[in-house]
């Protein structure tokens, strides 16, 4: 089913709540599955972003599984699904996470880079969006990476603040993916607090 369709049947209330999980090139990618199946439990509908990065770690085809979805990597070429997918996609959303976010895609979205879908669709988009930074912990305590973090957290965007232990890449620190199920009951706890300026929202579109 393409997103048009989709948003044919849209009226407003008691609707499922429809999010847009841009994954980037992080090691904690695995967890990104496991957190689409987390959101669709609890009755979200969710459709996926990934960087060209992040498909090389993981496939795109297993993202489409888990969505029953088609997956977004680029809106050029073969790989588009319609003209323009960023404002098909931008218009669908009512919530938009990136999870995990990488430094290099918090770096483009925090200065309004748009190099890729991933990155245009923040430009793009008006709504409601959460980052869960995943790194090394000297990453993250980089000055630019701790600026840039700042900076969309003074634009509005809720930063989901990564956790300390031992990383995939076997160092120990603050930089740990907020784990899926935790991040997919926060989400349902602020759309049952939001939910009136989501459907609000949805009349604009
Ligand atoms: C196996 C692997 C794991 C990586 N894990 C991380 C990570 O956890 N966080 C991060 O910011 N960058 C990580 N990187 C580096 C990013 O992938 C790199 O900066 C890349 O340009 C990010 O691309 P994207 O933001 O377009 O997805 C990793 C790279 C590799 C090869």
């Amino acid at each position: 089913m393409t997103i048009k369709e989709d948003s044919a049947h849209h009226s407003f209330f008691g609707d499922p709540v429809q999010i847009i999980v841009g994954v980037s090139a992080s090691v904690a990618i695995y967890k990104a599955p496991v957190f689409i199946r987390r959101l669709i439990e609890r009755g979200f509908l969710c459709r996926v972003v990934m960087s060209e990065n992040a498909t090389k770690l993981m496939s795109p085809q297993l993202f489409e599984a888990v969505s029953d979805h088609h997956v977004y990597v680029s809106e050029f070429g073969h790989q588009r699904e319609k003209g323009m997918d960023h404002i098909t996609l931008k218009n669908w959303a009512d919530i938009l996470i990136y999870y995990p976010a990488s430094a290099n895609l918090i770096g483009n979205i925090a200065y309004g880079h748009a190099p890729d879908l991933i990155s245009t669709l923040y430009v793009a988009y008006s709504g409601p969006v959460f980052v869960a930074p995943a790194m090394n912990p000297d990453m993250l305590a980089h000055p630019m990476v701790r600026h840039n973090i700042r900076r969309l957290h003074r634009s509005g965007v809720e930063i989901l603040d990564p956790t300390t232990g031992i990383l995939a890449c076997g160092e120990a620190g603050p930089g740990k993916l907020v784990e899926p199920e935790a991040t997919a009951d926060h989400l349902k706890r602020w759309v049952d607090v939001h939910r009136a300026n989501i459907d609000a929202r949805r009349r604009w579109h």
